[in-house]
C-alpha cells in the first residue's frame, strides 16, 4: 500500500523531474513562446502586466518574458519573481540585467511560497497554472500573500468552449500530463470564483482557449 509518505516521495520525485525538464527547455523557451504568442495571444502580456500596481509578485516567472511589460514604478524595486527552475531563473536574471530592472528574482515553489501573508498589492501568474502540479495549492498561496483588496492577475491556456477542441485537449492531456506535466483542460477562473474573489476584468478568446482575468480579494479596495 502507498501511504502518505509514499505519495509525498512520488510527488517530490516528480517535481524534480519536471524542474529538470524546465531547466533543459530554458535556452529554447523564448523562441517557442514567441511563436505561440504571435498566433494565440498577442498583446496579452502588456495588458495584464500593465494592471500591476504597488508591491508585485510574479509566480513562476520563467525566463522573465513579462519583465519588460510592467510599469516602471513596479519594475524599479517593487517586483519579486519566484521560479522553481534554476535554468529558467538564470535567463530571467540575465533579462532583468539587460533591462536595467531592479527586481528580486528568487528560487521557490509556487505551491509553498516562502513569503509572508498579505505582503503584496498585486500577484501575477501567466501561462504557468497549466504546468504547476497542484495549481489549486498555488492559487491558494497567491491569495494568502495578497493583502485584502489586492489584485490577482492570471493568464493561461484553458479548456476550450468548443467541443471538438475539448476532444483534442483531452487527447493531448493523456500524453502531456504524465510526460511534461502540462495540463490543457484546467480553468483557474473556477477556483477564483469559488474562493470569493471579485472579477474586475475578464477576456476569453481563441475558441475559449486563451483566458485572462483580474480579480480582487475581499477587503479594502485598491490603494
Ligand atoms: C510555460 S512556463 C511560463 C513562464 C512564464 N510565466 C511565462 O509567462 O512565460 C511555466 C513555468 O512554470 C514554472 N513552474 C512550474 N511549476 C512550478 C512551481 N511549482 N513553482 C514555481 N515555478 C513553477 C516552470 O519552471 C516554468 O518556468
Amino acid at each position: 500500500m502507498v501511504g502518505p509518505a509514499g505519495d509525498g516521495d512520488a510527488a517530490s520525485r516528480r517535481a524534480v523531474r519536471l524542474r529538470r525538464r524546465w531547466d533543459r527547455e530554458a535556452g529554447a523557451y523564448d523562441r517557442g513562446m514567441a511563436a505561440a504568442e504571435r498566433r494565440l495571444f498577442p498583446g496579452v502580456r502588456p495588458l495584464v502586466c500593465g494592471l500591476a500596481t504597488g508591491r508585485t509578485l510574479e509566480v513562476a516567472v520563467g525566463t522573465g518574458l513579462n519583465l519588460a511589460h510592467y510599469p516602471t514604478a513596479v519594475r524599479d524595486g517593487r517586483l519579486t519573481g519566484v521560479e522553481w527552475s534554476p535554468g529558467m531563473l538564470r535567463v530571467a536574471r540575465r533579462r532583468a540585467a539587460e533591462l536595467g530592472a531592479d527586481v528580486d528574482l528568487r528560487l521557490g515553489d509556487a505551491q509553498r511560497l516562502d513569503l509572508a501573508d498579505d505582503a503584496y498589492d498585486t500577484v501575477v501568474c501567466t501561462f504557468s497554472l497549466c504546468a504547476i502540479p497542484d495549481h489549486r495549492a498555488a492559487l491558494a498561496e497567491m491569495v494568502r500573500v495578497l493583502r485584502p483588496g489586492g489584485l490577482l492577475v492570471l493568464a493561461d491556456h484553458v479548456v476550450s468552449t468548443a467541443w471538438p477542441v475539448r476532444v483534442l485537449q483531452a487527447a493531448a492531456d493523456v500524453v502531456s500530463v504524465p510526460l511534461a506535466g502540462e495540463h490543457f483542460r484546467r480553468r483557474p477562473l473556477r477556483w477564483v470564483l469559488d474562493a470569493g474573489l471579485a472579477v474586475e476584468r475578464h477576456e476569453r478568446t481563441r475558441a475559449g482557449v486563451i483566458e485572462w482575468v483580474a480579480a480582487r480579494t475581499p477587503g479594502p479596495r485598491a490603494r
